[in-house]
């Protein structure tokens, strides 16, 4: 199904195409990495369809490699972003670091705010540095009330309950927050749906109105369900 949108926060590009991002958290070594893309099928993606895959920082180049030389029309995305620049933050990844192998940053996840206690005013920074990086944030939220930066344009819906629980959101509720995330951000152009997205439900996500595309975890985790996904999309 096409949807018409307005022009947006970043490019062109991103108008009217349906995202299928992968959060793979904290999961996989290089080695399990290269077996996930021996399987990943190497089938055509359509034009309409964006695929981003965010592993963790550790794989960041051998992934964003392995695609490049098998040809794959996927992007790279990090999970976090430092929230200052290049200097002495022991441990902490920055923006042109990320730049040099993908396009986009998750900032925001419920795990980043819940276990490492991160705050609106970190997460705006953080927003700032993807910004000022060229990096495109992916914003995630957990209801409409969610405070968003200055900026963002693409944001993920992601309901904490639906969260790595097999018990995801009405297709009905999704599409009526994210409607009103729209309503009360005017910047924010793309909304996606995250939590228990599989091969079976992502179409009633995708088929809605305001919803541009899906942030799966677990599923992400198997290329088989992964392809699934990206085809039944
Ligand atoms: P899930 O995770 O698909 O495993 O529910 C989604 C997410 O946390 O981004």
């Amino acid at each position: 199904m096409h949807k018409t949108r307005k022009r947006g926060y970043n490019s062109f590009y991103h108008m009217g195409k349906t995202y299928i991002i992968a959060n793979w958290k904290s999961n996989k070594t290089a080695r399990e990495a290269e077996e996930w893309f021996s399987l990943f099928k190497n089938a055509p993606i359509a034009e309409d369809k964006i695929v981003i895959i965010c592993p963790p920082f550790t794989l960041l180049p051998i992934t964003s490699t392995i695609a490049k030389e098998k040809q794959l029309q996927i992007a790279f995305g990090a999970q976090t972003i430092s929230q200052f620049s290049a200097g002495s933050y022991t441990g902490e990844i920055y923006g042109a670091q990320i730049k040099e192998f993908g396009l986009y940053t998750i900032i925001g996840h419920s795990e980043r705010r819940t276990l490492f206690h991160e705050t609106n005013e970190q997460l705006s920074l953080k927003v700032a540095n993807a910004f000022s990086s060229g990096l495109t944030p992916i914003f995630c939220v957990q209801d409409a009330d969610t405070f968003i930066p200055e900026g963002v344009g693409l944001v993920a819906y992601e309901p904490v309950s639906a969260i790595g629980s097999g018990n995801p959101d009405t297709p009905e509720n999704a599409q009526a927050v994210a409607a009103t995330i729209k309503q009360k951000n005017p910047v924010v152009q793309d909304v996606l749906y995250g939590g228990s997205i599989t091969a079976e439900n992502v179409k009633s996500f995708t088929d809605q109105p305001d919803i541009s595309g899906v942030l799966v975890g677990k599923a992400s985790l198997d290329p088989l369900s992964f392809n699934m996904i990206i085809q039944n999309s």
